[in-house]
C-alpha cells in the first residue's frame, strides 16, 4: 500500500519508526514530516495527511502528535477523512471493520512502543466488514444544512431521545 504518514514535534520519533516498519514491510511512505523536534503546529500535519489520502495519493494515513487528539480533530476536517485516535488494538481493529477508518493517530506521549505495534499490524491487516456499516459511513459525509434540518426535526419529535437534551436549548431551524 502508500501510506501516508505524518506527525508534529511531540510525534515524529514514532513516526520515523513507523515509517520504518512500513518500508520494511514492503509498503510505499509518503511522509510529510516533521523530522526533528523543533515546534510545529499539528493541523498542518493531519491536514496534509489527510490530503494525500482524500485525494487518492496515498491509500492509507497514519498520524502520530503527543495525545493523538489534535492530529485525528485536523484530519478529520478534510472531506472523506476518517480518522480514529486510538490507544489500544480492539479500538484499532473496530476503527477498521465497522469506520472504514483510512487515517489512524497515535500518541507517543501516553501510548508504549509495543502497543503502537500491535496496533499498526491491526491497523494494515483489519478489513473493513461492509455490509450494515456501509450506509452509516456514508451518513458521516452527509452533514450539511439538510442534515442539520434533520437531526432537529428527529430531535424535536423524540426520535433521537435523550434525557440530558433539554428540548429549549435546541436552536430552532
Ligand atoms: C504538542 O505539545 C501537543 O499539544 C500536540 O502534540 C497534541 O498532543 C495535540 O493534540
Amino acid at each position: 500500500m502508500k501510506i501516508a504518514v505524518g506527525a508534529d514535534h511531540a510525534g515524529f520519533e514514532y513516526k520515523d519508526s513507523i515509517a520504518q516498519i512500513l518500508r520494511d514491510k514492503g509498503h510505499q511512505v509518503l511522509d510529510f514530516g516533521t523530522h526533528d523536534p523543533a515546534p510545529v503546529d499539528y493541523p498542518q500535519y493531519g491536514y496534509a495527511v489527510g490530503e494525500a489520502v482524500a485525494s487518492g495519493q496515498a491509500d492509507r494515513g497514519i498520524l502520530v502528535c503527543g495525545s493523538s487528539l489534535g492530529i485525528a480533530m485536523a484530519a478529520n476536517k478534510v472531506p472523506g477523512i476518517r480518522c480514529a485516535p486510538v490507544a489500544e488494538p480492539y479500538s484499532a481493529e473496530l476503527a477498521r471493520r465497522h469506520n472504514d477508518c483510512n487515517v489512524i493517530a497515535f500518541s507517543e506521549r501516553l501510548t508504549g512502543w509495543e502497543m503502537i505495534e500491535r496496533m499498526l499490524d491491526v491497523y494494515l491487516d483489519t478489513p473493513f466488514d461492509g455490509g450494515r456499516h456501509e450506509h452509516r459511513i456514508e451518513q458521516l459525509f452527509e452533514f450539511g444544512d439538510k442534515q442539520r434540518e434533520r437531526t432537529l426535526k428527529d430531535v424535536e419529535q423524540g426520535a433521537v431521545t435523550d434525557a440530558q437534551t433539554p428540548k429549549d436549548l435546541i436552536p430552532k431551524p
